[in-house]
């Protein structure tokens, strides 16, 4: 696998391959890989023939108050990671690689709607700060197709509308969240976790699945399902961002009718904001 770290080197080894008729799938990250980054990268191996990973920590998405500072850099491990998952190319920006007139002048894109509400309260302009940085990713790579986490559910929406929106040539995969033995979904941000919040982690997914059953037993008071879930994951020493049942394609409040649901929640353990989700399809 190589390295590269310029717009102008990634661009010639993407050329190279594609000149040899290869197949380009691209999955972005923000490093401090775990094996759900893997997965994105081994599906994409299943569909391509080559394989670009990035990693870069997009300053424009963090908040003035969140972890960008301490977001964990550990490029060497990555490196070794995406080797073994398959990847053929390391596109690893410095911030000045990616804004180099700065970020205040970065011409931005917005998905409004699907930016606003739930992570969008609570993290302004985060969004924009990932659709901006992905677009520009997509213009550099011109991958045939992307593989994301369906653990980040609304950022996965957000992507799926700009490519659409913006007539982007390429294909979205979204791949399930790989989780820990007991239901912890996979996340760089676990690794704040004190052995003790790391033991109560785990709450937030049991609430979920606990309002998925009652969903599928054919509840439909919603809110009292919420209600009482947030009650839970208080007790269990979370304090929650939000916990809702969406729709889940357009992320509207779900009603009754609704077939297509998603269980969606942020709370936080001490100062780490944890996110999940559950998606139900209720017709199958
Ligand atoms: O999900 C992430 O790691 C980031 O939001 C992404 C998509 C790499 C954009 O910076």
């Amino acid at each position: 696998m190589n390295t590269v770290k310029t717009v102008k080197e990634l661009r010639a080894a993407v050329a190279r391959a594609r000149s040899e008729g290869k197949r380009i799938g691209f999955v972005p990250t923000m490093g401090n890989l775990h094996s759900g980054h893997a997965a994105l990268v081994t599906k994409a191996a299943q569909r391509v023939d080559f394989v670009v990973a990035s990693i870069f920590v997009n300053p424009l998405q963090f908040g003035p108050a969140e972890d960008l500072d301490k977001y964990p850099r550990t490029l060497a491990a990555d490196q070794e990671k995406l080797v073994q998952a398959g990847c053929h190319l390391l596109f690893a920006p410095t911030v000045e690689e990616m804004y180099p007139d700065g970020m205040g002048v970065q011409t931005r894109v917005s998905v409004p709607h699907l930016s606003e509400g739930l992570c969008g309260a609570s993290r302004p302009g985060h969004f924009e700060g990932v659709a901006t940085v992905v677009s520009k990713l997509f213009n550099m790579v011109q991958p045939d197709l992307a593989v994301f986490g369906q653990k980040d559910y609304q950022q996965l929406a957000v992507i799926r509308a700009l490519v659409r929106d913006l007539n982007m040539p390429i294909q979205i995969i979204g791949e399930p969240t790989v989780r820990a033995e007991d239901g912890l979904a996979l996340s760089s941000r676990n690794g704040y976790l004190t052995t003790e919040q790391r033991a109560t982690a785990p709450a937030l997914y049991r609430s979920m699945q606990q309002v998925a059953k009652a969903i599928e037993g054919g509840e439909r008071d919603y809110e009292r399902l919420l209600g009482e879930a947030r009650e839970q994951i208080t007790a269990a020493g979370f304090k929650t961002d939000y916990f809702e049942i969406r729709h889940g394609i357009n992320l509207r409040p779900a009603t009754a009718e609704d077939r297509d649901v998603v269980i969606i929640a942020a709370a936080y353990i001490g100062s780490t904001r944890l996110i999940d989700n559950l998606h139900l399809n209720l017709d199958a």
